[in-house]
């Protein structure tokens, strides 16, 4: 089994103090297991988080990226700006982003060809929403989502993260992500062939310290995308102690 992965989605949360006190907090307190570990700070952050992290065991991340590497794209952001600040990962594709900012699988998937090309590890997004589980859609959904919006070949790491599970305090339960990682890995094998068997996928949504352990038990689960608790350290560190456990 391959090292699990926590990455920490600060959003649109930090500025520079709390954002320094927090790394270092962690940086601080990082328990001596393998696990991977990448924060995600805004783009202001960025390059305070990088410097910081650098020669750690812990990688920054960002949290989007456009799909060009330079040119006039007011307020945007390349893939090739990300990697040239030592980032090393870059969240795409996230909800937030799908419903506030128009992304649809094709905006998705450009980002994530571009982001592979300056590379940096994708960690693309999908997930139902609550109205889409209950009319039963959620299994079309997720797999025109995979289609859409990973590309041939696609190496890096899958995040699912059902829409009505983020921000609520209610994660989704052991055996509704246990039917999601196993419909996920026959849907990625089905349409990505031998390559879909190693891809690995997060869960996201309402991970605290609580119930960490428990998700990251659940065979599949290559690790979390955790939101709301990776701002608090102690929190995080926590979900961190979860995943070295396995
Ligand atoms: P919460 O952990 O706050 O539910 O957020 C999940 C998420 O959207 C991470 O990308």
């Amino acid at each position: 089994m391959s090292r699990q992965i926590i990455v920490g989605n600060w959003k649109m949360n930090g500025l520079s103090k709390d954002s320094t006190a927090r790394t270092e907090a962690i940086l601080s307190a990082l328990p001596d297991t393998a696990v991977d570990i990448v924060i995600c700070p805004p783009f202001t952050q960025l390059a305070a988080i990088a410097s910081l992290t650098a020669n750690s065991p812990v990688a920054c991340g960002a949290q989007d990226c456009h799909m060009e590497s330079k040119g006039a794209f007011t307020g945007d952001i390349s893939p090739e700006m990300l990697a040239d600040l030592g980032v090393s990962h870059v969240i795409l594709g996230h909800s937030e982003r799908r419903q506030t900012h128009g992304e649809i699988d094709e905006t998705v998937r450009e980002k994530t060809v571009a982001a592979i090309k300056a590379g940096l590890t994708p960690i693309v997004c999908i997930g139902e929403t609550e109205d889409q589980r209950e009319t039963g859609q959620a299994e079309d959904v997720l797999g025109w989502q995979i289609k859409g919006s990973l590309p041939d070949g696609f190496n890096g790491i899958l995040a699912y993260e059902p829409i009505w599970a983020i921000g609520t305090g209610l994660a989704a339960t052991t055996s509704d992500i246990t039917d999601a990682m196993t419909f996920l890995r026959a849907e990625l094998v089905r349409q990505f062939g031998e390559n879909g068997k190693t891809i690995q996928i997060l869960y996201g949504g309402s991970v605290n310290a609580g119930n960490a352990s428990e998700i990251l038990a659940i065979p599949d689960v290559a690790g979390a995308l955790v939101g709301g608790a990776s701002l608090d350290p102690e929190a995080f560190l926590t979900i961190v102690r979860a995943a070295s456990a396995h």
